[in-house]
């Protein structure tokens, strides 16, 4: 690591399922926990309880994953009331003793692995490979952020100034910061915000997606079992109105969000509205992602990281690819080396170790999905849908499917799922496919895959995108390696997992002594 900005910090190891020391005790330990029924509620209980909901597994709707108690309303406000109390305390602490808490949960999380990795598959309906990166990436932002605390929210930056003036530049936390979360990494992006915002000083009440909240109880709870106390992490589970109550509470200084473009709005607009402080938002969303081929590309590289980008966690990936371009000379061939790579995806039980694709998370997802395709071959478009195998009925699945179409500005808006597009460009038409894509306004992710230098620097020039991709896949962004986010439609930035992401959560504060 040449580069590396904390010599010996290390991205966690994960687990490697090709070891069959490893693998065999681990699947062992994974049957144990599929019939385990969790149960969560709010960290801070107050007058009457909040709505219990029961989470299934998207799987098989018949199987019950646990319970989990929402937080009411006055719940809420006591949460708030705790958090801002509780939050001085936090920031005095300072960021390398912070680190040291945030490294313990991280040790923690490790030594749970196979209950989040259980979770991941139950709850999310995620498949081992994912579940893994999952655990991985959630440790990853843990061990970072850690880091960055130690390394910034300390003594702080001197600055110039005359003789006899010392000046210097403090970061602190800006008091009650709220996030919201998705429910597609329902560990790793949970945390991930969780822990950045602690790290820099922050209380923070935390929101899971209302799919997904048992995982995120885990997490929480390994958290203050690891020191970091009750009152400056705080889980507040529920849906999107438990979300808005939130963000309507004076107390809150900030909101770190991750989830759909239209929610960032509705959360931008009721932080404007609000009396208290003007409060910092940090929104990551959605993307319309392309991938452009041309045809110096490689075509057992450009299938395997097409597959790998479109159908990978059943396309419920932010990052994931929507749009492939090919370029006309190399169309036909590639799409039929695609589509042979497609008809072999093995779908269906998540927990199976050679499941590719799973379930999609829920009925309202597989709804929409659905409702698309169905658009698309109403009007006329190829389309090549796999069959799903029959136990698929149990669950919320939505058969892979690829689809041509003439360009990405067809498409209206982000289809969460194992949906591929497929368009033709011709070798004069490059500098209109990266407009097209731009026009979208979303920016999150870009795959290129060509080995004409010239091509990658006029890519890398037009495209108004956060994360681009160059032969390879464009998924899975590594924490600290590939800061991840977007911009326009897709985000605000800072990048998760960079170095600007910190600074984003705190305020800063100069100190001028004239001696
Ligand atoms: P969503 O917007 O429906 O929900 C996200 C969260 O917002 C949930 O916790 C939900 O309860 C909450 N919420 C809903 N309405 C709210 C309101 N009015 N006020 C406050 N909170 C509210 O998104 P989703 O379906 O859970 O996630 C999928 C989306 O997330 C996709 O668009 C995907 O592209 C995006 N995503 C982006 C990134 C990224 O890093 N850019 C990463 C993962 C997912
Ligand atoms: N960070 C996730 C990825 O890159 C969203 O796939």
């Amino acid at each position: 690591l040449p580069h590396q900005i904390f010599p010996g910090r290390l991205n966690s190891a994960g687990v490697d399922l090709a070891d069959p020391l490893l693998r065999r005790p681990l699947l062992a330990h994974l049957d144990e926990l599929a019939t385990l029924c969790w149960e969560a509620e709010p960290t801070a209980l107050a007058g009457e309880p909040g709505q219990a909901a029961e989470i299934r597994s998207p799987y098989d709707n018949s199987k019950v994953v646990g319970t989990i108690r929402n937080a009411s309303a006055a719940e809420v406000a006591f949460a708030a009331e705790r958090a801002a109390k509780a939050q001085p305390g936090w920031n005095a602490l300072g960021g390398a003793e912070r680190a040291a808490l945030l490294e313990k949960a991280a040790d923690a999380f490790e030594a749970h692995t196979p209950e989040f990795l259980s979770l991941c598959q139950r709850e999310a309906g995620k498949s081992l490979v994912d579940a893994v990166l999952e655990l991985r990436e959630a440790v990853d932002f843990l061990r970072y952020y850690a880091a960055e605390a130690r390394a910034h929210f300390g003594e702080g930056r001197p600055l110039p100034g005359p003789t006899g003036e010392s000046n210097r530049l403090t970061l602190h936390g800006r008091g009650v910061f709220v996030t919201i979360s998705p429910w597609n990494f329902p560990l790793a992006i949970f945390i991930g915000m969780a822990s950045a915002a602690l790290a820099a000083g922050n209380a923070v009440l935390a929101k899971p997606a209302e799919q997904t909240p048992l995982i995120a109880a885990l997490a929480v709870r390994l958290c203050h079992e690891a020191g970091i106390p009750d009152d400056v992490l705080q889980l507040v589970p529920g849906d999107g109105a438990v979300g808005a109550l939130l963000t309507a509470r004076p107390e809150v200084a900030g909101v770190a969000f991750t989830g759909s473009t239209e929610t960032a709005r509705a959360i931008n607009r009721a932080l404007a509205q609000r009396d208290g402080p003007i409060a910092a938002l940090i929104a990551e969303t959605g993307g319309q992602n392309a991938m452009i081929v041309d045809s110096s590309a490689l075509p057992e590289q450009v299938t395997r990281d097409v597959v790998a980008s479109a159908f990978q966690s059943a396309g419920q990936r932010c990052s994931a690819l929507r749009v492939l371009y090919l370029q006309d000379d190399v169309y036909d061939g590639m799409l039929e080396m695609i589509r042979g790579a497609f008809e072999a995806l093995v779908i269906g039980d998540p927990q199976a170790l050679t499941t590719d694709v799973g379930p999609v998370i829920d009925a309202e997802a597989k709804a929409a999905l659905d409702q698309h395709i169905a658009a698309m071959k109403a009007a006329g478009r190829p389309v090549w849908q796999r069959e799903l195998p029959a136990d698929c009925a149990k669950g919320t699945f939505v058969a892979p499917t690829i689809i041509e179409i003439e360009a990405i500005g067809d498409l209206s808006r982000e289809n969460f799922g194992p949906v591929l597009h497929v368009a033709r460009f011709k070798g004069d038409e490059l500098e209109a496919v990266i407009e097209a894509i731009n026009a979208t306004g979303f920016g999150l992710t870009l795959g290129l895959h060509s080995r004409i230098d010239a091509t990658r620097r006029l890519v890398e020039a037009k495209a108004r995108v956060g994360n681009f991709y160059v032969n390879r896949n464009q998924i899975g962004a590594v924490v600290e390696s590939q800061p991840f986010g977007g911009e326009g439609l897709s985000g605000t930035g800072p990048k998760a997992g960079g170095p600007h992401y910190l600074p984003r959560f705190a305020t800063e504060r100069v100190t001028c002594i004239d001696t």
